[in-house]
């Protein structure tokens, strides 16, 4: 099945949406453009539950080893950050998002879920903080790429002077992102995984 464009955000919130129940365990929607042999090993759609290291992994080398199509699907709009959908399956959901200088995100967790990202092009600021832990600061530089898990909430930025992309990767897939005005407002109890829908 083909992936639509989802509609551009008016509102945070409305990031990440779930757009379509996920598959059955064992297939895979990946974006038409997409639609490769590579991609349908790299997303493993019998896997349910993905580990920070194979979230980062699988975002990792899709950057790596499809950046000539990722490259061709990848679109910057100055007015409003832009993303597309790569991938869903039971167990992961896969994106590439665009970042025009000063672009960002607020600061959000990922609603239990663990997650990972990997530069494309350009580079990205992180303020990251785990519950109870101090606010810290990582620059993600071209090819560089991390894994997390759900206790960690963040605030992505591009604070450079040119576009950047990036692939994400959640697990489990299509759990609400969860906002915070400030990244000092992030719970002390991580969100549980209960909310699967
Ligand atoms: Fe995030």
């Amino acid at each position: 099945m083909s992936i639509t464009q989802p509609e551009k955000p008016t509102s945070p919130q409305s990031e990440y949406t779930p757009t379509a129940p996920v598959p059955a365990l064992g297939e895979a929607e990946l974006h038409p453009a997409l639609d490769l042999p590579l991609l349908r090993d790299l997303i493993h759609p019998d896997r349910l539950n993905w580990t920070p290291r194979e979230l980062r992994d699988l975002t990792g080398l899709v950057t790596s080893e499809l950046t000539t199509d990722l490259m061709n699907i990848v679109h910057v709009d100055e007015q409003q950050r832009w993303w597309a959908k790569l991938g869903l399956t039971a167990g992961v959901e896969l994106w590439l998002l665009s970042w025009t200088p000063g672009q960002g995100t607020p600061a959000h967790d990922h609603g239990g879920a663990s997650g990972s990202f990997s530069v494309l092009f350009g580079a990205l600021r992180e303020d990251y903080r785990y519950a109870n832990g101090p606010t810290r600061t990582k620059h993600h530089d071209l090819g560089a790429g991390v894994g997390f898990g759900p206790g960690r909430a963040h605030q992505v930025t591009n604070v450079s002077s040119v576009n950047s992309a990036s692939v994400h990767a959640y697990s489990p897939p299509l759990l609400p992102v969860r906002y915070y005005a400030d990244p000092a407002e992030i719970p002390a109890v991580p969100p549980q995984r209960s909310e699967v829908k």
